[in-house]
Formats: C-alpha cells, sequence, structure tokens
C-alpha cells in the first residue's frame, strides 16, 4: 500500500508540475500581452482582416507549414538574422493573434515570418506559387498551379495576368497567370507577413 501511494503521489507530481510549468505559468506570463502603439499612432500587431485573413485558411489548408517555419531566432541561436530571414528575434507579442499559431518545426524552404517584408512583389509570389522552377529552379517546392487561371496563347488578355517568362522549359501554350480568389488570399497574406516592427523586448 504504501509503494503504491508513493507511485501515486510521483504521478500527481510530475503531472501537476507539467501543467504548471507548460500550461499554467506561460498563460499567465503572457496573457495579458497587447499590442504597443508608435508615436505616429501606428499599431502593432493587428488583427488580420479580410483576404490576408483569408490567406492564412489557405496556408493552413495547403500544410505549408510542413516545410515553413514562421519564427526569428535571436543571435547567438541559429544563423536566421545573418540569412536575412528577419531584423530582429521573434517575440510572444508578435504572435498575439496568430490563432492557430504557425511558428512550425520544419525549415525544408526558408523561414517565412517576414516574407512581406523581403518579397512584397504580387507578380513573384504569384509566378513562384504557379510554379518554383520559375523564380528559383531546382526547388523542391511543390507547385500550386491550381491556384491561378492559365491565359493561353491566342486567349484575349486579362486585366492583373503576369506573363510568364519565354526561357520557362514547361510554359507549354500558356503565355500569362492569373490568381483566383484563392491565389490572391493567399498572396495577400504572405505580403503581411512582417515582424519588422521594432518591439521593446526583442531589441536584438
Ligand atoms: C515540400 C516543402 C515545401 C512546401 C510544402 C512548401 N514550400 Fe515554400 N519553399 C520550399 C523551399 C525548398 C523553398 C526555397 C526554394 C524556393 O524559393 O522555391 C521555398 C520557398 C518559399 C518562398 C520564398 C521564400 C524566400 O525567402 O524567398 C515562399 C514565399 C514560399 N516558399 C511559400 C510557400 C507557401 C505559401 C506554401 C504553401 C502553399 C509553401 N511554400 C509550401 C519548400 C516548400
Amino acid at each position: 500500500m504504501g509503494r503504491t501511494l508513493f507511485l501515486a503521489l510521483g504521478i500527481f507530481l510530475t503531472i501537476a508540475c507539467s501543467v504548471t510549468g507548460l500550461v499554467i505559468l506561460p498563460n499567465w506570463q503572457f496573457q495579458g500581452l497587447k499590442p504597443v502603439t508608435k508615436k505616429d499612432g501606428v499599431k502593432y500587431p493587428m488583427p488580420y482582416f479580410g483576404d490576408n485573413h483569408k490567406g492564412r485558411a489557405e496556408y493552413i489548408s495547403h500544410g505549408c507549414i510542413y516545410c515553413h517555419s514562421q519564427q526569428v531566432r535571436m543571435k547567438g541561436y541559429g544563423a536566421d538574422i545573418r540569412r536575412g530571414w528577419g531584423t530582429r528575434r521573434s517575440v510572444p507579442r508578435d504572435y498575439i493573434y496568430d490563432y492557430p499559431h504557425q511558428l512550425g518545426t520544419m525549415r525544408t524552404g526558408p523561414d517565412l515570418a517576414n516574407i512581406g517584408a523581403r518579397q512584397p512583389s504580387r507578380d513573384w509570389h504569384s509566378l513562384h506559387l504557379y510554379d518554383p522552377q520559375i523564380t528559383s529552379p531546382g526547388s523542391v517546392m511543390p507547385r500550386f498551379y491550381y491556384l491561378f487561371d492559365e491565359v493561353k496563347q491566342g486567349e484575349s488578355p486579362r486585366a492583373g495576368a503576369i506573363k510568364v517568362p519565354d526561357g520557362y522549359p514547361n510554359r507549354g501554350s500558356v503565355v500569362a497567370i492569373v490568381p483566383n480568389e484563392r491565389g490572391e488570399q493567399l498572396i495577400a497574406y504572405l505580403k503581411w507577413l512582417n515582424q519588422s516592427f521594432p518591439l521593446p523586448e526583442a531589441q536584438q
């Protein structure tokens, strides 16, 4: 009986310490985090809205997280800042509107926490998502061609179309592409990702 009690107490303490350390303390520490406002009135972070909100759902449903993280490690913990993935480390405040968060654990591709600052071009994102081989030959990233309408040779031009480069080997009769609704939303989300706002708790 004495042993059973000892064992039960051990199990209880293990679970209690884990819940306290991993759930209760972090919640208590971070639940009061609010956006900060600069002198000019600009607030950061801002809640997702409209297209970038819907694009976030596309990002989740396409499983981009299985190859991309969204967290910049501080200097001394990796080469993230040297690689140009951000100007400062990521901190909890960056994620107060991020639910479910997309921190990720895999880095088959580059970190995307600041892709909106690094690559703000709709045309670049369109060509890259349509076929990564156009912008990044040799890339292992899959094609997301179904997020685009194709404009073939002889078809009338369309507003907002992006020309597919002549030298692209799989070009076939496709002369241009136009992001469809889901494509525009995903691109809006990618352009929104930007943690370059200076936060007092992330000076490095
Ligand atoms: C199988 C792994 C894989 C998946 C899944 C994947 N990517 Fe990538 N991604 C990569 C690799 C590798 C690169 C680097 C080469 C390149 O630019 O294509 C990359 C590059 C990128 C870049 C350019 C980053 C930069 O710094 O230039 C963006 C933006 C991007 N991916 C977005 C996405 C989005 C959005 C999704 C989901 C719709 C996605 N990726 C899914 C592997 C992946």
